[in-house]
């Protein structure tokens, strides 16, 4: 089968012919039919984000089940799922704490780059090819662990279910999960590519008054704008900490979401929040990289900085809504893909990413 590998930071992928072996006890072969293209895999090409090489990236996708391996009952050939980047076990600390995105299992599996019996279903040659996340969806065919998988209707296009699996779950779940928006409040999203649009239109569904969009590109504000942002800044062009004041009584935002990974833009938004404010950091930065707050701000202004994985969603109960609310026309999804690519144009797909071009683009695989 066709995939796309990273052997090394800086890239480009290769697409290569993989051997994929039968999935072991536990775990699903799935025919892939769209992954999306996410900021967090291209962090990992430049090398901002650690993940073991070489491996097969692509954390965002869905597809159809091929085969199940031995004691494996929830699926079956035929199936139409959806992919999770972090598998939860169900009976771990943080899963029994209703947070399954720390989960220990999908943690463990991410970092390592194996699955849960610490071996790879991937190979080129002799040469072991590792999972990303448990999900490594740029390639024809992949194997997870049943733990990682949602399955979802038939009658949902799997181009769309796809794009729930990081972009949706992560941005619409920072809002209505990790921060809990009420509505009234007024945000302010900072970084309006693929999931920052989504931290938009959650702060639509939780009932937000304001929903600020800050950008440097004014491509990416008009996006912002269909997502229902009622207020456009473009930082590149006047003090957006200044103009977040300006269109919230001088005070500040309720919440802020910084969605790019920049830790300047980070300690930038936690002065665009008002006192007793909560600033909520969605974006990878750099490995290593430190971010600095008045100390005593914390503490006088009694403000709160929360960081928000995956959306802190719950994912068997969070996708069904979500694509529930699609199909109720209240989540925008076909708007949020701008571009198609197939597999052999994967380092276009990521160039044009990096340009800031797509609102969010998908590898579509044939058949
Ligand atoms: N927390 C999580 O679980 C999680 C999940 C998925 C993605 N992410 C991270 O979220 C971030 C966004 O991912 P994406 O796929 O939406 O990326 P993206 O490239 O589509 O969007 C980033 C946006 O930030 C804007 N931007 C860049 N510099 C800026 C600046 N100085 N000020 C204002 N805006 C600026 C860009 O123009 C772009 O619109 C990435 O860091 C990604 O790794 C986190
Ligand atoms: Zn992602
Ligand atoms: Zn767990």
């Amino acid at each position: 089968m066709k995939a796309a590998v990273l052997y090394q930071v800086g890239g480009p992928l290769q697409i290569e012919e993989l051997s994929i072996e039968n999935p072991h006890a536990g775990e699903v072969m799935v025919r892939v039919a769209a992954g999306g293209v996410c900021h967090s895999d291209l962090h990992v090409i430049r090398g901002d984000l650690r993940a073991p090489l070489p491996v097969v990236l692509g954390h965002e996708g869905a597809g159809v089940v091929e085969r199940v391996g031995d004691g494996v009952t929830d699926f079956k050939p035929g199936d139409h799922v959806l992919m999770l980047w972090r598998a939860s076990c169900g009976h771990c600390l943080h899963c029994l704490g209703g947070r399954p995105a720390l989960c220990e299992l999908g943690a463990g599996i991410r970092w390592s780059g194996h699955l849960t019996d610490g071996t790879s279903r991937f190979r080129r040659g002799d040469t072991e090819i590792r999972h990303f996340a448990g999900v490594s969806s740029f390639g024809e065919l992949t194997v997870l662990p049943q733990e990682g998988l949602v399955k979802i209707e038939p009658t949902v296009p799997l181009d769309k279910a796809a794009i729930v699996g990081c972009a949706v779950m992560t941005g619409v779940g920072a809002v209505i999960n990790t921060a809990r928006v009420e509505p009234g409040a007024s945000i302010v999203v900072v970084g309006c590519g693929g999931v920052g649009l989504n931290a938009i239109q959650g702060g639509v569904l939780a009932g937000a008054e304001k929903v600020i969009a800050v950008d440097v590109l004014d491509n990416k504000l008009g996006f912002a704008r269909d997502f229902g942002a009622t207020h456009l800044i473009n930082a590149s062009q006047v003090n957006a900490i200044e103009a977040v004041k300006e269109v919230t009584d001088g005070r500040g935002a309720d919440y802020a979401f910084e969605v790019i990974g920049i830790p300047k833009a980070m300690a930038e938004a936690y002065q665009m929040i008002r006192r007793g404010g909560t600033l909520v950091i969605v974006g990878v930065a750099p490995t290593g990289a430190e971010v600095s707050f008045n100390a005593s701000s914390i503490m006088l202004d009694e403000k709160t900085i929360r960081g928000s994985l995956y959306g802190s969603c719950i994912p068997k109960r969070d996708a069904p809504r979500l694509l529930n609310l699609y199909r109720a026309g209240r989540l925008k999804l076909d708007e949020l893909i701008s571009r198609e690519y197939p597999l052999g144009q994967i380092n276009e797909a990521f160039a044009a990413l990096g340009r800031g071009e797509v609102a969010r683009s998908i590898i579509r695989f044939a058949g």
